[in-house]
Parts: C-alpha cells; sequence; structure tokens
C-alpha cells in the first residue's frame, strides 16, 4: 500500500539526512569528539538496545548507518518491509537528536524537555509497575484547533496516562492553559525528531528495570510489546518520514491511531479516527490497556496526573491546617454497627459560608469497617488519604496526621467543589483501591473550631497508641518477613525482601504494607515469607528467604542476606530512592539519592551508579536502598550500622537529619555524628573527603576492614 511505501521513502530520506549532518559534525568536530545524551548511563540507548555497537564518539557512529543501511533499508512493500524500514528511521533519528547534544550544546528551546534522563524514568518506575500509571501516549503533529487539543489530553490526564508531546500541539496546549510538566505527567519533548526521546525512554526501561543485555534486539522488543504500555497519537497531515517513523513505534509494539482519514490502515498498527471523541477510547482497546474504573462524584477532574500540582496562596480559596489552624486526619476501624456505609456528614461551615483567602480548622475522621480490616491497617489506609487528596485537581495535601495541611484552589470552588467532596472523593478511592479489605467508610467533617479540639484529643490517642506498637515491630519480634514482586513487571529477576526494619527499596512498601496488601490479595506481588533455618543471624541469612528468592527469581538468585552489603546484598530493581556504594579507600560506604544530580566520590553519580546496580542483579558493595533504611538498627548491621557512613549529600542528611541524630546518639556515636560525615561541600572524590573525615575523628577510619 501507499503506506509501505512511505514507510520505505521516509527511512531512506532520514537516514540520509542522518548521514549528512554526521560527516559535517565530523568535518567541524573530528571523528574523536565524543557524543552522547546527558543524565543516562545507556550511552545512544537505541543503538545500546537494538544494536550491537558501543557508541562513544562520531566515528563510531559511522559503521551503525552502514550497517541499518544495508541490512535493514528495504524496498519492500510488506509489513515485514515497513518494520524493517521503520527501525531505520528509529536509528536516523537518535543519531539526528544526540548530534544536537554535541559539545555540551542543548538542541531543545523551552519549553520543550528534550532528552529524558534516567533519573526520571527511574522516578516514575513505581508509578509505572504499579499500575499508577496506566500507560504512555505520545502525542504528535497538530490537532484541528487547540480546544480539541486540549480535551483530548485532558481525556488522557484524567486516565492517568504520562503524555509525551511532540510538535504543534505544545503551542496549542499552551494556548489553552493546560498544565505542561512533569508534575503533571504531561511533558512537551520539542519539535519532530525529538519524537525519539518517548523511544529512547521506552527502551532504557528494559535496560534499566528488565536486566536486558545491550544488543539482544529480539528480547528488548518482547519487552516493549509486553510490558511498556505505550501508544501513539499522531495529528494532522503525516509525511513519510513521520510514517516511516510510526512503523519504527509499531516495531516496539505500539500502535499508531492517527485523525487522517486513511483510505486503508494497517490493521493493529495504524488506525484512522476521525472523531476525536473517539480517539482516546481506540488507543486503549488497541493497546490492550485496561483502567480501574471509578466514578466520582465530584465536580473535578481526579487521577495521579493531578498529584504533583501545587497551588499558591494565591490561587488559593481556603486552607486548613499546616499550623495555621488545628487540623488533623484519621483512619479508625470501627465495628459493624458503628457506621453508615456511604454516609458524609459536615460539622461546620462549609465552602460557601466562608470568604475567599480563609482558614478554617478541619478534622477529616474516616470510619472503616470491614470483615477483614484490622488495627494495624489503620496508619497504611490513613497513609493513602495524602495521595487519595492529592489526585483531585485543585485539591492540595502535605504531611499527616496531626500535621496535615489543605488547600481547596478558587478554580476547584468555582466548579462547585465543597468540602463535603473530601469525603466522596475518599470513600470512592478507599472502596476501589482496597475492594478487599473495606466493606463500609463514612466519612465526618469538622470545620467547627470547637468540635475539630475535641475531636483531634481521641486522635492524637490514637496516634500515640499505633506509635508504640510500631516500636515493638522488629524483625526478631515477627516471625514472618513479606516479598514483593511488584517490580518484576519491569525486573523480571528482582525479589525485595520486606521486614518490619526494612522498607523496600522504593521506600513505599514497609512490612505492615506488605501485610495488608497480602490480606488485601494473597496471590498479589506480597507474600509471606516464615523465617525458619537461620543460617547467619548476623548477616541475616534464613535457609527459607534464600529458597524463596531462588524460586521467584527464575532462579537467578541463590542467596541473600538482609544484613549485608558485602555478600550476596538484597537485588536492586530500578526504583530505589538512594544507592549505597562501597568506599574502600576509607574503610566505609557513601550513599546518594535521586534528588542529588551530582558526582560523588565513588566517581560516579546517581544515574550512572544506577546503571550498575540496576536490573534485578546483586552487586556485592553496592545497593539501592529506600532512605529511611538508613535510620533502621538493621541498617547494614553486619558490617557495622551507620558508623560506615562516611558522604552523604545535604539534601539527604537534611530528610533524614532530627531522627537520624537521635539514631546516632543511639548507636553510641554522639549527636555530632552527622557533622563527621562528608559532603558535596567538603568534597567528591575519596582524596577530597579524607582529610576531613581524619580531622573530625569519623568512626570509620578505626573500624575493622570492610572486607
Ligand atoms: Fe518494587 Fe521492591 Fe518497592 Fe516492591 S518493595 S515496589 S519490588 S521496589
Ligand atoms: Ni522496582
Ligand atoms: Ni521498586
Amino acid at each position: 500500500t501507499q503506506l509501505f511505501k512511505a514507510a520505505y521513502d521516509g527511512a531512506a530520506a532520514a537516514i540520509g539526512v542522518a548521514e549528512s549532518l554526521l560527516s559535517k559534525a565530523i568535518e567541524e568536530n573530528g571523528g574523536n569528539a565524543t557524543i552522547e545524551y546527558p543524565g543516562t548511563a545507556y550511552k545512544l540507548p537505541v543503538i545500546t538496545a537494538l544494536g550491537s555497537e558501543s557508541v562513544k564518539t562520531l566515528n563510531d557512529i559511522v559503521p551503525v548507518i552502514n550497517r541499518v543501511r544495508s541490512e535493514n533499508l528495504k524496498e519492500d512493500l510488506t509489513l515485514k518491509g515497513a518494520l524493517s524500514n521503520g527501525e531505520v528511521t528509529l536509528y536516523a533519528a537518535e543519531i539526528i537528536e544526540a548530534l544536537g547534544y554535541l559539545n555540551g550544546k542543548s538542541p531543545v528551546t523551552p519549553p520543550g524537555a528534550g532528552f529524558i534522563p534516567d533519573t526520571v524514568l527511574r522516578a516514575l518506575g513505581v508509578q509505572l509497575v504499579d499500575n499508577t500509571i496506566p500507560g504512555v501516549a505520545v502525542v504528535l503533529g497538530k490537532a484541528k484547533d487547540s480546544k480539541s487539543a486540549a480535551k483530548l489530553i485532558n481525556e488522557l490526564k484524567s486516565k492517568g496516562i504520562v503524555i509525551l508531546l511532540v510538535d504543534d500541539i505544545i503551542d496549542q496546549l499552551i494556548e489553552e492553559g493546560v498544565n505542561l510538566g512533569l508534575e503533571s505527567f504531561t511533558v512537551p519533548l520539542g519539535k519532530f525528531t525529538q519524537v525519539i526521546h518517548a523511544v529512547n525512554f521506552a527502551l532504557r526501561g528494559g535496560l534499566a528495570f528488565g536486566g536486558i543485555a545491550p544488543g539482544n534486539k529480539a528480547a528488548h522488543l518482547e519487552y516493549q510489546q509486553k510490558r511498556v504500555m505505550a501508544f501513539v497519537i499522531a495529528l494532522g497531515p503525516l509525511d513519510e518520514i513521520r510514517i516511516s517513523a510510526a512503523f519504527g513505534a509499531a516495531l516496539l509494539g505500539f500502535p499508531t491511531i492517527t485523525d487522517l482519514p486513511l483510505e486503508e490502515g494497517i490493521p493493529d498498527w495504524v488506525i484512522s479516527e476521525t472523531d476525536y471523541e473517539k480517539i482516546v477510547p481506540l488507543a486503549l482497546e488497541t493497546r490492550g490497556i485496561k483502567l480501574r474504573i471509578t466514578n466520582i462524584d465530584v465536580p473535578i477532574m481526579v487521577g495521579p496526573a493531578f498529584e504533583g500540582e501545587t497551588i499558591r496562596k494565591g490561587d488559593t480559596y481556603v486552607e486548613f491546617g499546616g499550623g495555621r489552624t488545628t487540623a488533623f486526619e484519621l483512619v479508625k476501624m470501627v465495628g459493624p454497627d458503628e457506621i453508615e456505609d456511604g454516609k458524609i456528614t459536615v460539622h461546620g461551615p462549609e465552602i460557601d459560608e466562608i470568604e475567599e483567602g480563609s482558614k478554617l480548622p478541619l478534622g477529616i475522621k474516616i470510619k472503616i469497617y470491614g470483615r477483614k480490616m484490622h488495627q494495624d491497617f489503620e496508619s497504611v489506609l490513613e497513609r493513602r488519604v495524602h495521595y487519595f487528596i492529592n489526585y483531585g485537581e485543585g485539591l492540595w495535601h502535605v504531611a499527616q496526621r496531626d500535621l496535615c495541611w489543605l488547600r481547596i484552589s478558587k478554580d476547584a470552588k468555582a466548579k462547585g467543589f465543597k468540602i463535603r467532596h473530601f469525603g466522596e472523593l475518599l470513600i470512592a478511592k478507599f472502596k476501589s483501591e482496597y475492594p478487599a479489605l473495606v466493606d463500609r467508610v463514612e466519612v465526618e467533617l469538622y470545620t467547627d473550631e470547637k468540635l475539630v479540639n475535641e475531636q483531634i484529643k481521641e486522635a492524637r490517642g490514637i496516634y500515640v497508641k499505633r506509635d508504640e506498637r510500631l516500636k515493638g515491630l522488629t524483625d526478631e519480634s515477627v516471625e514472618e518477613l513479606y516479598s514483593c514482586t511488584l517490580c518484576q513487571s519491569f525486573a523480571p529477576n528482582h525479589v525485595c525482601v520486606v521486614a518490619p526494619e526494612r522498607v523496600g527499596l522504593c521506600g513505599a512498601v514497609s512490612w505492615l504494607d506488605a501485610k495488608a496488601s497480602y490480606e488485601i490479595t494473597p496471590t498479589g506481588p506480597n507474600r509471606p515469607i516464615k523465617k525458619e533455618g537461620a543460617i547467619d543471624e548476623v548477616k541475616g541469612i534464613w535457609k527459607s528467604v534464600n529458597d524463596f528468592v531462588y524460586n521467584n527469581s527464575n532462579h537467578m538468585l541463590e542467596e541473600v542476606s538482609l544484613y549485608t552489603l558485602m555478600e550476596n546484598p538484597m537485588t536492586s530493581c530500578g526504583c530505589f530512592e538512594a544507592i549505597i556504594a562501597m568506599m574502600p579507600e576509607v574503610n566505609g560506604v557513601m550513599i546518594t539519592s535521586r534528588e542529588h544530580g551530582g558526582i560523588t566520590p565513588c566517581g560516579m553519580s546517581f544515574s550512572t551508579l544506577a546503571g550498575t546496580v540496576g536490573g534485578g542483579t546483586q552487586s556485592p558493595g553496592f545497593m539501592g536502598i529506600g532512605r529511611r533504611y538508613i535510620l533502621s538498627r538493621k541498617f547494614l548491621k553486619a558490617d557495622g550500622g551507620m558508623a560506615r557512613i562516611v558522604w552523604m549529600p545535604k539534601e539527604l542528611k537534611d530528610y533524614l537529619r532530627e531522627e537520624f541524630i537521635k539514631r546516632s546518639i543511639e548507636e553510641g556515636l554522639g549527636e555530632d555524628f552527622i557533622n563527621k560525615i562528608a559532603d558535596e561541600s567538603i568534597g567528591t572524590s575519596a582524596e577530597e573527603i579524607v582529610p576531613f573525615l581524619e580531622e573530625k575523628g569519623h568512626p570509620a577510619m578505626k573500624m575493622t576492614p570492610l572486607f
């Protein structure tokens, strides 16, 4: 058909452009000039994943172009030929775009983001694997008008889809005032060839999470087809290169929906739909994306895309808590007779009885009855309040318990949002997310000062009791640890072993969470592992844990130790919040976090380190962790504990400070220990930090050698 012909012509043109830009670049910079994207450990990911070459310099690209030209570019007017030509176009676009980054330059103009760094990939990792983000849409071209563009994008947003934008639609959305940016899951990449950044983003999923070796093309394609739920919406005229790129997407398993009236499409791969209302449902259906259906009776949109939105003071209609007024939130388990399912009561003024800019006290009391509900789950469910409320467009929530702080925007108020709608939102969310645990939900909202002050007493009493119960929760005091294999959808050999004193490396799954999730879905990703057959109590090795891990890692892992970094440490998928790396020079370890972009004393930045430890493998001396694990009494217990920490970025120190100091006193390291730990202001190499550690008398210097 014509499309197949266009795929060939487009590929031929694209590779021609790549070739001539390359020779021009070689002429200007010399063939030994380095070519790379910023912020990735995977070089040019399209070539790394699908090709066999390791590209470092401009000269390295010459044989790549020759290879794809002779092996893949085919005047073969079949689907097979078109897919092969599509692959050529992916290579061409990757090369053209990477050339733009030569000499540290950036080819993007704001708001275009261009190449998406590895840190973003990892940050989105957890949400992609746990299906909070059900899919990724690449929307390119120009919609018939800007109103339709905004409508289409909002429809995708409300479904929680991550959206990558290319071409004129970006301007159309800006015109309509649509929120763009990573926080709203709507990322403008840039002009046409920048669409490749969606592809190299997807391919890095296989490299980073899938543990698939570079160059194993068949495995990478299979990973994309099975695990990366992406699709393309191509709007407006399609030239040959765009058509060819659509076949490149199809090669990865991503269908393209176009609003052009095509005479004949390619079933499953290039489909025409001129009715904008039908584009999104058709795309989801074609890619096989299933959404959890929740109909929430509130006048605003609800979805994870709105989670990151901030509401500034000037945009706020009313705020609650945050130290300005008294506020609390409480999930309380009740008996079947103490609750009326679905009931919402507002005790005190509603939003239309107060003035713009008011501050009100607030009490959110959520009563839950469920046959499988357990008191230990109260805090797990209460933590969800933060996420659920933030999912609301125009709602903002930070912190928890009696420290919570909330805002309702003027926009949300104008759309008709009332305080009682907090109840609607919470009831709908609790019921849809925890159907096995939650049978009845009732929400009482207090905005009357006297009542809030009364109610908060009960809440505080419950918080204290809970904390006491949690303190007693140690690895020794329980009979079962829990597995988490949620990340196997991306890292097939990865198993997290979650213990009371060790949160999962993503920081999002605690032992209680895992236990709750097991009771909710016994066949789900969290299963109990009885602690049996202690092999080494100091290093934290149990036979039962080894057996579990062996049987659930495709037989890739034989032994895991919980309390040491040096021998069979836990595997790392890709969603770790922080990474520990040994530093033999100083007899200690350093830790860097995802928030810290800079180089570290082990010679690598977070993203480069992440490239070495990720993918579900064990790398003694290196390990991904959840940040709060640093505060655990079991932190590297067999290796000497927190006394080994010689370097952490400032950001991490600040994040942990208060509790870290408490813990270091407890460990006998003194209140001042945190100040003996170097950070980026002291140095970013072993040589730079040694004098500091010596001067401060850092305990690691006198400890037994790490290995
Ligand atoms: Fe992934 Fe481990 Fe977190 Fe589970 S606990 S979601 S496997 S990182
Ligand atoms: Ni993971
Ligand atoms: Ni993870």
